[in-house]
């Protein structure tokens, strides 16, 4: 026997065409199904992604708002894949002038929370288990990226994913911008990494420039969550200037580089084929990207 999971949520609302079309305004048309009973109506709401919500009024049901203090029920947790997408619907709130408390960061994930009609609080969830890295790793120090020139030397430690073989003098010619990746710790700063950026026109508008990201942490200080906090600051860096899109592209095999994203928010769009040769052959790349959400 498997264990259960939340099927569906019914709340007990004091006017249920009301709050339907609150929560259908706020996530969505779905497929209705009305029922009345001798003391009570209800309407069942189903998104197409399977979400199902029923609000129900019963004759009995007070006028009051909704009290979490009571017995029975204190919040509706809504999942979201990720950080991001608790961030758009903070902004989906704001476009629809329905109030919303801050974003909440945890330890065990991200929230925003709306209220219903009723005052039933809605909190959008995501239960990725990592905080948003910060710039401070705990019993490792604090991680900063500085801008450097585009010749300084760059730091390297060996990597397959960076075994290049010859290079294209086309190639060399693109402009880039680097960063270095600096640890604070017991009170000395060393350089552990770089960091670079360059433009990627996606059309011949300002706002079809995006900015493809690389990245390099010394062999010593790999795995301990530099990585994704360098590229979480550069993207914010990078989103602070107004681009809008950062992207990074990395081998299909590159496991470490995927963590690393997908810990500083990053999120995976697909695969770029054939698209890098090194001295070892050519290889497929995934693309990532960590985007400003636009309005709807
Ligand atoms: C990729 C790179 C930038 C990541 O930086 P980092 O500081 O090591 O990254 P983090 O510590 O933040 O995250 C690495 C994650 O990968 C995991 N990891 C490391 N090696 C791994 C491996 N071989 N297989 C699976 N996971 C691995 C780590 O455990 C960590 O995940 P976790 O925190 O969920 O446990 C760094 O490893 C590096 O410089 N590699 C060589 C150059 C390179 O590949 N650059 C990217 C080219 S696109």
């Amino acid at each position: 026997m498997n264990g259960p999971t939340v099927h569906h949520v019914t709340l007990t609302v004091t006017d249920v065409q009301r709050s339907a079309e609150w929560y259908q305004l706020l996530l969505g048309p779905a497929a209705l199904v009305e029922r009345q009973g001798p003391t009570w109506e209800r309407i069942r709401m189903q998104w197409p992604w399977g979400l199902v919500i029923g609000v129900t009024r019963h004759d009995a049901t007070p006028a009051s708002s909704f009290d979490c203090t009571q017995p029975g029920f204190d919040h509706l947790g809504l999942a979201c894949a990720t950080e991001m997408d608790v961030r758009r619907w903070k902004e989906r709130l704001d476009e629809l002038g329905l109030e919303h408390g801050p974003l909440e960061t945890h330890s065990y994930g991200w929230a925003v929370t709306a209220r219903d009609p009723d005052g039933i609080a809605i909190e959008f969830f995501s239960p990725t288990a990592v905080a948003p890295p910060g710039p401070v790793i705990a019993g490792v120090g604090v991680v900063s990226i500085r801008s450097v020139p585009e010749d300084r030397s760059m730091l390297r430690s060996p990597s397959i994913y960076e075994d290049w073989g010859e290079m294209a003098p086309e190639a060399m010619t693109v402009r880039q911008e680097r960063w270095l990746v600096e640890l604070t710790a017991d009170g000395a700063t060393d350089p552990v990494g770089d960091l670079s950026a360059r433009a990627k026109w996606n059309g011949p508008t300002p706002g079809s420039r995006a900015y493809n990201i690389g990245i390099s942490i010394l062999a010593d200080f790999r795995g301990r969550g530099i990585g994704a906090v360098a590229q979480r600051l550069l993207a914010d860096e990078l989103h602070d200037r107004g681009v809008v899109r950062v992207e990074a592209s990395t081998d299909v095999g590159n496991v470490a580089e995927q963590r690393a994203l997908r810990k500083a928010g990053f999120e995976l769009e697909g695969v770029l084929r054939s698209a890098q040769a090194r001295r070892d052959g050519i290889h497929d790349l995934q693309l990532w990207s960590h985007v400003v959400p636009r309005p709807e």
